[in-house]
């Protein structure tokens, strides 16, 4: 029956008219990726994974899964409720002032993944009398947090500083917000997060900054980009990271100014409509957060960074220096081919197509870790060196 039914949803008279022009493009696989980091079984072989974003394999680290396992037996599994009404917990509150800490922010404020993070800042902090200047190649949750909150959205050209000061400079709200990936999902590249929250200043603007990429993978500690370029704790700064990254759990952060996490707390309705978080993700986070802090652990990946860019010279590599390498390929039935042919010979790297990347820009978007070895990588870039 459930068959069926799921067979009858790709039926055109099953769908709604304004669905029918578009394929399904996106297929969900039978992956299982296990706890040994880097091996995942696909379709039933298991395969060397350079698609997670586990950039520091804490997600399957013993003592971050005896936390869980712990806390799971003290709290249960869920939360029970909102964080406002009966889901909040001591651990909770221990863990935002671990967080604001470590990123040097006054405050924080846990929120359930870095889409809702997201979404619920900007819904909150624009009305529809605010002007948001957005990277155009920003994290669609920043995109639809922006749509979400009826302001005027200005999209500049990845990066381009030039053309974002012009539009500051002809625009006349009084409630200006600049918005940006640190590191950018599918490029890899940083943004110039010093010269934006100069900009910032000189505008009398906000900045909204998601680090979900630069935590634990650049900046002092690990503290990621905006450590790196020394803006963390500025009062104009509004930044989210998220867990489901280097720290290898789920859930998400807002650091700020404490008069704005406390303005934060009365509006974001993605904190204040939900669930909180289950109590043994955020227990895992807590032991996650020192071992991520760990040198040697950073140290690893940065290096297996540079071993596979020294493995790569002369590939059709995007700029990067971080976990994120995007090689291009263009065609989206290429991109297909070549992730195809990368896992005959065992490596698991999706292509990556519009409308996550723009037409004409289809890639593979390869993704390292400190769990990856050396004979992995340098298996990994014969097989890209024959694409
Ligand atoms: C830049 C960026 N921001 C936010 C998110 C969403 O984070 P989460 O997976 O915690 O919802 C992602 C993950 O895809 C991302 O790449």
């Amino acid at each position: 029956m459930a068959a069926s039914m799921a067979c009858m949803a790709f039926e055109d008279n099953n769908l709604p008219s304004w669905w029918r022009d578009t394929p399904p493009n996106r297929q969900r696989r039978l992956l299982a990726s296990t706890q040994n980091g880097v091996s995942i079984t696909v379709d039933q072989r298991q395969l060397c994974n350079f698609s997670s974003n586990d950039y520091l394999g804490l997600r399957s680290h013993p003592a971050v899964i005896d936390a869980a396992s712990t806390a799971l037996h003290h709290y249960g599994v869920g939360s029970g409720g909102s964080r406002y009404i009966s889901g909040d917990a001591p651990l909770f509150h221990a863990m935002e002032q671990a967080l604001a800490t470590w990123k040097g922010a006054e405050a924080c404020l846990l929120v359930g993944s870095g889409m809702l993070a997201n979404m619920g800042v900007l819904q909150a902090l624009a009305t529809r009398h605010s002007a948001i200047f957005a990277d155009r190649l920003n994290h669609a949750s920043l995109l639809d947090g922006c749509r979400l909150s009826g302001a005027h959205l200005y999209r500049y050209p990845h990066k381009d500083l030039a053309v974002l000061e012009r539009m500051l400079g002809k625009n006349k709200s009084d409630q200006r917000i600049i918005v940006s990936d640190g590191i950018f999902s599918m490029d890899g590249d940083e943004a110039d997060a010093a010269a934006l929250m100069k900009l910032t200043e000189k505008y009398d603007a906000w900045l909204i900054l998601d680090d979900a990429h630069g935590n634990g993978c650049t900046g002092e500690n690990g503290a990621g980009l905006t450590t790196k370029t020394g803006i963390q704790g500025h009062p104009r700064l509004i930044e989210t990271g998220t867990f489901a990254k280097a720290l290898g759990g789920y859930g998400a952060f807002v650091l700020a100014s404490e008069a704005m996490i406390n303005g934060f707390i009365q509006r974001l309705r993605t904190v204040i409509y939900t669930t909180a978080l289950p109590p043994a993700i955020i227990a895992a986070m807590q032991v996650s957060l020192p071992l991520f802090q760990q040198q040697n652990l950073r140290q690893r990946l940065q290096e297996n960074i540079y071993y596979f860019l020294r493995c790569n010279k002369g590939l059709p590599l995007l700029p990067s220096s971080t976990p994120i390498q995007a090689f291009m390929v263009g065609d989206d039935a290429d991109a297909l081919g070549a992730a195809k042919q990368l896992q005959d010979a065992g490596f698991f790297i999706p292509a990556i197509r519009p409308p996550t990347v723009s037409k004409g820009t289809a890639r593979l978007r390869i993704t390292l870790s400190a769990m990856h070895t050396r004979p992995q990588i340098k298996a990994l870039s014969e097989a890209l060196h024959l694409l």
